[in-house]
């Protein structure tokens, strides 16, 4: 097998959700940007399985509050069933800030990518810095378009900003948001962040089809940042 008969199929093999493994990485990675352990936790979007529960349990020996926010509360009552040690809520991811909480980490897998528009997607992220500690991180995975994506999928495209963002629509997945990644880090900054670290996935990609498992190249390409607030006063 040559690298590219390999590379393709690493490329052909990524479902949409064997992420976790790589979550986690990320999570970990962010840990390490972090002056002090964080001891109150947000997954937003989480559906009815945490990926920061395990970072609760395995980095932070069980020492942190951890909430699990989603706007489906079927999933919400899964998983507080499914997981009794952690607090899951059924809210709106837009309404963030009724939790009346500040966070030191805030994770959102997937989620982003759900809001029905830019302006939410600005209220959303105005709102999660406002959550957020001094020192608190935000860890954001999320879609970014590539030319392929355009060319094949054209026919998904239900709206479209080139240079931004379009939004699209596919049977068996809904509406979602997919960001073109200068627009996304500009987005991110203007709503009062500060990009710490910023990855390309190799290999991983959002499977736009429900009727399908395995990612194909024009799929979107998944994104990972982690945010840092901005903070104001800049000794010189
Ligand atoms: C694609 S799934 C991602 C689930 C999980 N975080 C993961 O990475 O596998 C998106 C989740 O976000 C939730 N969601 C969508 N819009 C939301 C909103 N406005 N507020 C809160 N949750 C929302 C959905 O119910 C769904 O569980």
């Amino acid at each position: 097998m040559t690298i590219s008969d390999t590379y393709q199929s690493t490329q052909n093999t990524q479902k949409q959700y064997s992420v976790p493994v790589t979550l986690l990485q990320l999570v970990r990675k962010a840990l390490g940007l972090m002056t002090v352990k964080p001891s109150k936790l947000l997954e937003v979007g989480s559906s009815s399985y945490s990926v920061l529960s395990q970072i609760v349990k395995s980095e932070l020996d069980g020492g942190a509050n951890l909430i699990c926010i989603d706007n489906d509360s079927s999933a919400i009552d899964l998983g507080s069933r499914l997981n009794p040690e952690t607090k899951f809520v059924a809210l709106n991811a837009l309404n963030i800030q009724e939790i009346d909480e500040v966070f030191d980490l805030i994770l959102d897998s997937h989620m982003i990518h759900c809001l029905e528009s830019i302006s939410q997607v600005k209220n959303y992220l105005l709102r999660s810095n406002s959550v957020l500690s001094q020192n608190g991180i935000m860890i954001i995975e999320t879609m970014i378009a590539n030319n392929e994506f355009f060319v094949e999928n054209k026919s998904w495209i239900v709206e479209s900003f080139p240079g931004k963002f379009s939004i699209v629509e596919r049977a068996g997945v809904g509406r979602r948001v997919v960001f073109e990644q200068l627009f996304l880090e500009d987005l991110v900054k203007e709503c009062g962040f500060e990009i710490s670290y910023l990855y390309f996935v190799n290999g991983n990609r959002f499977v736009f089809d429900g009727n399908r498992d395995n990612a194909v190249s024009s799929d979107p390409d998944a994104i990972q940042l982690v945010l840092k607030k901005k903070l104001n006063d800049i000794l010189v």
